[in-house]
C-alpha cells in the first residue's frame, strides 16, 4: 500500500471501525460467507421483538459470542496500531466502533465510543443501569440493579434501537478534518452515513477495507486488503 495521506498532518481525526478489524482476531464478521448473519435472520436474535418473543434464544446467541471473545480473541496488529497512533498523535482523536468486542481497549485504545454497545456489559430493562455482564445471562439471572430475574439484557444495540453516543460522534465528525473507516461494509446506518457528514464538514475521507464498501464512492482515498497489513502501514510514524 502506498499512501499519500499522512495522518500526523491533520488536526482532528475520527476513525470508525467495523467487524472487519476484528476478523483476524478470530471474530466473525456479520455479512458475507461465514458471517454471523449468514443463514440466520437478524430479526430472530438482534431486535427488541426477538428478545420479547424468545429471550432464551437471544441470550444464547450473545452468550456464545461473549464466551468466544473472552476465551479466544486477542487484539491484532490493527487494534494495536490505532492505539499506538492515538498515543503519539497530538491532535484530537476519536475512535468510534460498531464492534461490541473489547479488542480496541485490550489493544490500548482510550475513550472508545461503542455506538452498538458492549458485549461485556449488560443492562437492566427497568432502570437502564449498565453493569458488567456475567459470562452467561439467562431469564433466571437476577438483575444486580433491581434483583428481578429476567430484567437483564445484553448491553448491545438491536435493530430498531437508537445507537449510543450519537451527539458526541456527530460533534466530532463536524469538527473533523480526517475521517477513516476501517473494516465496515457500510450497510448499516447511521454509521454508514458518517462519511457523508465528515465530507460535508470538509474532512478528507479514507476507506481501509478488504473490498469496496457500499459507500465507497464517498471516500477520497481507498486501500483494499487485510486490516492487519493496512492499518499498521497507514498509521505508522511518517
Ligand atoms: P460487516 O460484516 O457488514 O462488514 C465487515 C466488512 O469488513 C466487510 O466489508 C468485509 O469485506 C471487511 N473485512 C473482512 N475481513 C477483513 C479484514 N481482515 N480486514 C479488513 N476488512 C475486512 O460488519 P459491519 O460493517 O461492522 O450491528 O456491520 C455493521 C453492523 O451490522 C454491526 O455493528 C452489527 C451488524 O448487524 C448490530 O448488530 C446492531
Amino acid at each position: 500500500m502506498v499512501c499519500v495521506i499522512n495522518p500526523f498532518e491533520f488536526a482532528s481525526i475520527v476513525v470508525l471501525t467495523g467487524a472487519g478489524i476484528s476478523a483476524e482476531s478470530g471474530l466473525q464478521t456479520f455479512r458475507g460467507s461465514g458471517g454471523l448473519w449468514e443463514g440466520r435472520r437478524v430479526q430472530e436474535v438482534a431486535t427488541p421483538e426477538a428478545f420479547a418473543r424468545d429471550p432464551t434464544l437471544v441470550h444464547k446467541f450473545y452468550n456464545a459470542r461473549r464466551r468466544q471473545l473472552v476465551a479466544t480473541a486477542q487484539p491484532n496488529a490493527a487494534h494495536r496500531a490505532l492505539a499506538g497512533f492515538q498515543r503519539a498523535f497530538r491532535g484530537n482523536f476519536l475512535l468510534v466502533t460498531q464492534n461490541v468486542d473489547n479488542l480496541h481497549e485490550q489493544g490500548g485504545s482510550e475513550g472508545v465510543l461503542h455506538m452498538h454497545g458492549e458485549l461485556l456489559k449488560a443492562r437492566c430493562v427497568a432502570t437502564a443501569a449498565v453493569f458488567s455482564a456475567p459470562l452467561d445471562i439467562d431469564v433466571e439471572t437476577p438483575c444486580p440493579c433491581c434483583r428481578v430475574a429476567g430484567n437483564v439484557r445484553p448491553h448491545v444495540v438491536w435493530f430498531g434501537e437508537m445507537p449510543l453516543h450519537m451527539a458526541a460522534i456527530e460533534a466530532a465528525l463536524q469538527g473533523s478534518d480526517l475521517f477513516i473507516a476501517i473494516g465496515t461494509s457500510g450497510q448499516v446506518y447511521p454509521a454508514a452515513g458518517f462519511v457523508q457528514l465528515a465530507k460535508a464538514a470538509g474532512a478528507t475521507t479514507v476507506e481501509l477495507n478488504l473490498e469496496p464498501s457500499e459507500g465507497h464512492s464517498y471516500f477520497d482515498h481507498a486501500h483494499y486488503g487485510r486490516a492487519t497489513d493496512m492499518v499498521a502501514e497507514f498509521f505508522a510514524a511518517h
